[in-house]
């Protein structure tokens, strides 16, 4: 069976996969709702940044695909541990393997392509990009990661602007709400690299940590979108203003993406 032909058929299997999570209780029921719209706004941004890179249909359907599995594992996790920290719980990209080998999601689908989809879910968390991996691989990893990204922004941005009334402690990681920007986390970002999980103290440096994803992006479609979304903007306005640490990462960050403006960045499949 060719990505084209699968994929319908894979939509379906995510609708009715999911519905085993409803719950009575809110909090399990709210967050099952949350990664089911965040999975279908990633099918959105990957078709998007997709379009922008005249890929073929069937390329096409492959990047849907990757992006309808990607966190598959998200509702296992949380009905089974209550938190989408992988720290806490388990790698939530190993899980969605497992459950699509064990479910067997994509028997029928040509080898090469049922490779490439396991391959990019497992990955698709990776603090960063795996090394030996073929560039067809890489290329489809780097397309979900930038889809993956624009929807936790988009996440988190409506997050902070109604944060007040309704706190959520599962997508504020539970970190302490105190001021605070850890060395580590500044270090990385003042030196444009990715701020890790693990050096997370606040909730500051969570926000910061999110800023800081502008470095990890691959297209010049995700830059223009995150620059018409505002993201970065958002985030900083969910922050104090006037810390010197904030702002200095904050400009740098925003210098980043204006400074990737230029199709010449592009990358192609090979
Ligand atoms: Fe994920």
């Amino acid at each position: 069976m060719n990505p084209q032909s699968l994929l319908p058929r894979l939509r379906q299997w995510f609708e009715d996969y999911i519905t085993q999570f409803s719950s009575d209780d809110p909090i399990l029921q709210e967050n099952v709702d949350l990664k089911a719209k965040h999975t279908r706004r990633v099918c959105n941004a990957v078709i998007d940044i997709g379009a922008s890179l005249d890929l073929s249909k069937e390329d096409l359907c492959i990047a849907e695909a990757s992006a309808l599995l990607h966190d598959i594992g998200r509702f296992e996790q949380y009905s089974r541990y209550r938190t989408f920290s992988d720290y806490r719980s388990e790698d939530h990209a190993a899980l969605g393997v497992k459950i699509i080998q064990a479910k067997r999601v994509l028997d029928g689908l040509e080898p090469a392509a049922a490779d490439i989809l396991v391959r990019v879910v497992g990955y698709h968390n990776r603090a960063v990009l795996p090394v030996g991996e073929t560039e067809r691989c890489l290329f489809f990893l780097k397309l979900l990661r930038d889809a993956d990204k624009v929807d936790i922004w988009r996440v988190v941005t409506e997050y902070y602007q109604n944060a007040e009334n309704n706190r959520n402690q599962t997508i504020e990681l539970n970190l302490p709400d105190i001021e605070g920007v850890s060395d580590p986390v500044y270090e990385a970002l003042m030196n444009g690299k990715l701020a890790q999980m693990a050096d997370l103290k606040t909730l500051q440096d969570f926000k910061l940590l999110q800023i800081g994803w502008i470095y990890d992006v691959n297209f010049p479609r995700t830059f223009q979108i995150v620059r018409e979304k505002k993201f970065l903007e958002k985030i900083r306005d969910a922050l104090p203003q006037e810390i010197p640490r904030i702002t200095a990462v904050y400009e740098r960050a925003r210098a980043y993406l204006n400074g990737n403006s230029s199709p010449c960045s592009i990358l192609m499949v090979s």
